[in-house]
C-alpha cells in the first residue's frame, strides 16, 4: 500500500504542483497570484491543509481578514491539533486590534505545543497592550481611601449592568514619534492641569474640563489619550456611547451618571469618549426615538460636565472624533471642552522616525528610511504600524518553509507598502462633501445657472477646524493627488 500522505501534504501531484507554484509567488511577494494558485491546489484536493494555511497568510497580508479566518478554520477542521493554525489566528486578531482574542489563540497554540517559541514571544509582546486594557490598580480617592474593588470595571445600577472599560497606560510622550507641536499643545492644555493644578490656579487660570482631539482616522487620537494617561498616571475610563445610550426610560442618564461616579472613585481619572460625534443629534437630524435617547444622553452629559466644573476634582474628559462638525452644538460651546486639538497625519519626518522606531528590534538589512517615508506619503500611523509588522512576516514565513534565515530588507517593506495601500486617500474623498463647497451647473429651460452647494460647516466651524479643512481640501486637489502618487511611485519603483 502506498504511504498515506501526511495530513498537511497531498497525494495529488497536480495539487502539489499548484502549491509549489503558489509558494514561489508568495516568495516574490505576489500575493494575489499566490492566493489564486493555492485556490487551484485546494480545488484539486479540498483537504490540503497546508494550502489553506498559506492562503490564509496571503489573505492576511492583503488585509482580507475574513477570508484568512475562514481558511484557518478549515485548517483547524482538518488538523484539530495544529499548533500553528491557532498561532496565525492570534496574529490575525492582533492585526484587527483584538488583543484579548489574540491572547486566547496564542494560549491555545501553546497548549498544543508548550515549547512553541513564536507563540510565547507574541504572547509576551501582547502583555503590555493587555495590561493597559485591564482595570486600574486602585488609587486613593479624595479621602485617601482605596475604593471598593467591587465597583471596579462595572457600572451597576438598579439591575442594569454595563461594562466600563478601564485602562492604565505605560505609554508616555516619549513613545509618540514626531508631533512636537501637538505634544506641546496637549501638555499645556491637559497634562499641566492634571499634574500641576495649583500652578495654574495660582495664575488664576481655569483648569478646564478637557479637550477634543480631532483628525483623520488612524493618526493617533487614541494613542495620545494613552500617552496623556501614562504621563499623568491617570486612570482612563473608555466611555462607549453605544453602550451608554439605552432605550429603557432613565437608563441612559443612569449609565452616564454612573460613569462619572466611577471616575470620582479613581481620581485622577480621564473619561475618554471615543467617537464623541455619535453623542449628538446633528448627525442624522431625523428626530425619532433613538434621537430622543441621544438627546437625553447629551443632556445628562452636560449636567455631569457642569457638576465637574463646579467642583474640580481631578476628572478630565477627552473626546475624539473624525468629524467634529457632526458633534452636538451644545458640546462644542466654549468652556465645556476647552480646546479642540488637531491630530494631523504624520509628515515626512514623523514617518521616517516611525519606521526607525518600528524596526529597532527587527533583524534588518540596511534600510533607506527616507525612501520608506516617501513611499508612504499620505499614509496614517496605523498604516505604518501594520506595514512594519507585515514586512516581518515575509522572511518568517519563508524560513518556516525553507529553513533558511534572512534579514528583513527594503523589498519586503516596499512590497507590503504597495499591497497595503492606505485608508486616508479614500477618507479624504468621503468627507470632502461635508466640507468643500461645490459649484454645479444646472440647465433649466435652456438657461445655464451656476449653483453653489455649500458643505455642512458653518463659517464658525470652518475657522475652528481650519487645519482639518485645509488638509481635506488639499488632499482632494487633483494636482496634489497626482503629486502624492508620483512621489509614492518614484519611491516604490525607482529610488
Ligand atoms: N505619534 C505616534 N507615534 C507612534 N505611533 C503612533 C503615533 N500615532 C499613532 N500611532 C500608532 O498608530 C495606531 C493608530 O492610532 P490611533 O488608534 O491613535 O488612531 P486614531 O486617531 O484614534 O484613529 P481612529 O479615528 O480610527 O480611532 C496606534 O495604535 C499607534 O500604534
Ligand atoms: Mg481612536
Amino acid at each position: 500500500m502506498a504511504d498515506q500522505p501526511k495530513k498537511n501534504d497531498t497525494a495529488n501531484p497536480v495539487a502539489k504542483d499548484y502549491y509549489t507554484k503558489a509558494g514561489k509567488f508568495f516568495e516574490e511577494n505576489k500575493f494575489d497570484e499566490a492566493i489564486d494558485y493555492y485556490g487551484r491546489a485546494i480545488a484539486e484536493d479540498p483537504t490540503y491543509s497546508s494550502a489553506y494555511f498559506n492562503r490564509a497568510l496571503a489573505y492576511a497580508i492583503v488585509n482580507k481578514y475574513d477570508l484568512a479566518v475562514r481558511d484557518v478554520d478549515r485548517v483547524l477542521m482538518i488538523e484539530p491539533n495544529s499548533h500553528d493554525a491557532p498561532y496565525v489566528m492570534g496574529v490575525i486578531c492582533e492585526y484587527q486590534q483584538d488583543y484579548q482574542g489574540a491572547k486566547e489563540w496564542y494560549e491555545k497554540s501553546l497548549k498544543v505545543k508548550p515549547d512553541y517559541d513564536q507563540a510565547r514571544s507574541r504572547l509576551e509582546q501582547l502583555r503590555p497592550k493587555l495590561d493597559s486594557m485591564q482595570g486600574p490598580r486602585p488609587l486613593m480617592d479624595k479621602n485617601n481611601n482605596v475604593p471598593e474593588p467591587a465597583t471596579q470595571g462595572t457600572v451597576s445600577q438598579d439591575g442594569q449592568l454595563k461594562k466600563v472599560k478601564w485602562f492604565k497606560s505605560n505609554t508616555t510622550f516619549k513613545d509618540v514619534v514626531g508631533m512636537e507641536k501637538e505634544k506641546e499643545l496637549i501638555y499645556q492644555n491637559i497634562v499641566l492641569a492634571i499634574k500641576k493644578p495649583d500652578l495654574l490656579k495660582a495664575y488664576g487660570k481655569k483648569l478646564g474640563l478637557g479637550v477634543i482631539f480631532y483628525g483623520p482616522p488612524g493618526c493617533g487620537k487614541t494613542y495620545f489619550v494613552r500617552a496623556v494617561a501614562g504621563e499623568t498616571h491617570s486612570n482612563v475610563i473608555i466611555a462607549n456611547i453605544n453602550e451608554i445610550v439605552d432605550m429603557y426610560a432613565g437608563n441612559t442618564e443612569k449609565n452616564m451618571h454612573a460613569i462619572f461616579e466611577q471616575a470620582r472613585n479613581a481620581i485622577p481619572c480621564i473619561i475618554f469618549f471615543d467617537e464623541v460625534d455619535a453623542l449628538g443629534t446633528k448627525r442624522d437630524g431625523g428626530g425619532g426615538e433613538s434621537q430622543s435617547f441621544m438627546k437625553m444622553a447629551v443632556n445628562q452629559f452636560l449636567q455631569e460636565l457642569d457638576g465637574v466644573e463646579k467642583n474640580p476634582e481631578g476628572i478630565y474628559v477627552i473626546g475624539a472624533t473624525n468629524q467634529p462638525w457632526d458633534m452636538d452644538p451644545a458640546l462644542k460651546r466654549a468652556g465645556r471642552f476647552g480646546e479642540s486639538i488637531y491630530i494631523p497625519p504624520p509628515d515626512y519626518k514623523t514617518r521616517k522616525q516611525a519606521f526607525i522606531l518600528h524596526t529597532r528590534k527587527m533583524p534588518i538589512e540596511k534600510l533607506s528610511f527616507g525612501r520608506l517615508a516617501r513611499a508612504t506619503i499620505g499614509f496614517s500611523n496605523a498604516d505604518l504600524d501594520a506595514i512594519a509588522d507585515k514586512a516581518a512576516l515575509i522572511p518568517a514565513v519563508e524560513e518556516d518553509r525553507t529553513g533558511r534565515k534572512r534579514k528583513i530588507g527594503m523589498r519586503d517593506f516596499l512590497s507590503i507598502i504597495k499591497k497595503q495601500g492606505n485608508a486616508l486617500d479614500e477618507w479624504y474623498g468621503m468627507v470632502a462633501k461635508d466640507i468643500v463647497s461645490k459649484k454645479e451647473v444646472q440647465v433649466v429651460d435652456g438657461k445655464r445657472t451656476e449653483i453653489v452647494k455649500e458643505g455642512k460647516l458653518t463659517p464658525e466651524e470652518k475657522v475652528r477646524y481650519s487645519a482639518l479643512v485645509k488638509d481635506v481640501k488639499r488632499n482632494n486637489f487633483i494636482l496634489y493627488k497626482w503629486a502624492k502618487k508620483f512621489i509614492r511611485y518614484f519611491a516604490w519603483y525607482i529610488l
